[in-house]
């Protein structure tokens, strides 16, 4: 009997890796793109924003892998109402495999929880790392978008995602602190890469003429003092609806597509998908991006 229930136990756990794998094909070609989502400032909107974009992409027929790297509160999983049992620590540590570690969510967005795991990369042994770096490109030949959810500020896990991935949004707010905070990053990043491709995002803001006005003050700053360009890649109005759908688990683009959120960021994925041109000459493009987060965090 008990024999018998482990066996199912087997033949269910090896059908559910089946499933996900056929709903997840391997094409040789894609490479993701890999986006981190930061901010100087914290609480500004970051896990919310990066959920509903995963939505508004996978909509798009994007193929869209979220990794929450955020160390302290790691809660994109209560956004989007899933619950996560691995984390990345367990392919190493528990030989997982990365399509085990992956949560299914909304809109067949997937989800890989980073957890304070991704602490331990310092310690890890070569063959571990070379264990998640093969796990990474499995994810990175299979989606089109790879999100990463960071937590906020210059710590240097933070920085290390920000630097390994080839686009950077930055979400700033239109408060003063936020804005300062942000340039802050800018200027963080600018020291440690002149040409980094960085978006920024203005959210909660009450008018388009207060998101103008902050990304005017930004965007004139980071030329004058930094000689840094960056790129305007939308707005997001503040809205009740946000907490509203933060208590009730389901991402707003769900719960209300025709708010004023929702509408924001469809905007903001087609101006992410439409302009993008491939580069093919980013550095590291080729390398795994797991690989540059391990070498930049030691
Ligand atoms: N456009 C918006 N309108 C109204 N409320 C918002 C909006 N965007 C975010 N919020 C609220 O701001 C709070 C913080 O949001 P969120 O957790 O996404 O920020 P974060 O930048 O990820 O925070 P952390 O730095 O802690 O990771 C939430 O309570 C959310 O409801
Ligand atoms: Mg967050």
């Amino acid at each position: 009997m008990d024999q018998a229930t482990k066996l199912r136990d087997l033949i269910n756990k090896r059908r559910a890796t089946e499933e996900k794998s056929t709903a997840f094909k391997k094409i040789p070609a894609k490479k993701a793109r890999v986006i981190c989502v930061t901010s100087g400032k914290g609480g500004v909107g970051k896990t919310n924003f990066t959920a509903n974009l995963a939505i508004a992409l996978s909509k798009q027929d994007q193929q869209v892998v979220i990794v929450d790297a955020d160390l302290g509160l790691a809660n994109i999983d209560v956004v989007l109402g899933v619950m996560s049992k691995y984390t990345l620590l367990d392919i190493v540590k528990h030989r997982k495999n990365i399509l085990d570690v992956m949560n299914v969510g909304p809109q067949g967005v997937k989800i890989i929880s980073g957890g304070s795991g991704i602490i331990d990369l310092v310690d890890m042994s070569s063959e571990h790392i070379n264990t998640l770096v093969s796990s990474f490109d499995e994810i990175t030949d299979r989606a089109d978008i790879l999100l990463i959810d960071t937590g906020a500020g210059l710590s240097k896990s933070v920085m290390s995602f920000v630097l390994a991935a080839e686009e950077v949004i930055i979400v700033t707010t239109g408060e003063p602190t936020s804005i300062t905070d942000a340039y802050a990053m800018i200027k963080t990043i600018g020291l440690q890469e002149k040409n980094k491709d960085i978006k920024l995002i203005i959210n909660r803001i009450e008018s388009i003429n207060e998101g103008k006005a902050a990304f005017e003050k930004l965007e004139n700053a980071c030329k004058k003092f930094l000689n840094i360009k960056i790129e305007k890649l939308g707005f997001i109005m503040e809205d009740n609806n946000v907490r509203k759908a933060v208590n009730a688990q389901t991402p707003f683009i769900i719960q209300y597509p025709n708010s004023s959120v929702s509408r924001n960021i469809e905007l903001i994925a087609s101006k992410l998908t439409n302009n993008h041109q491939e580069k093919k000459d980013i550095i590291g493009k080729s390398s795994s991006f797991i690989y540059r987060v391990v070498n930049m965090f030691k």
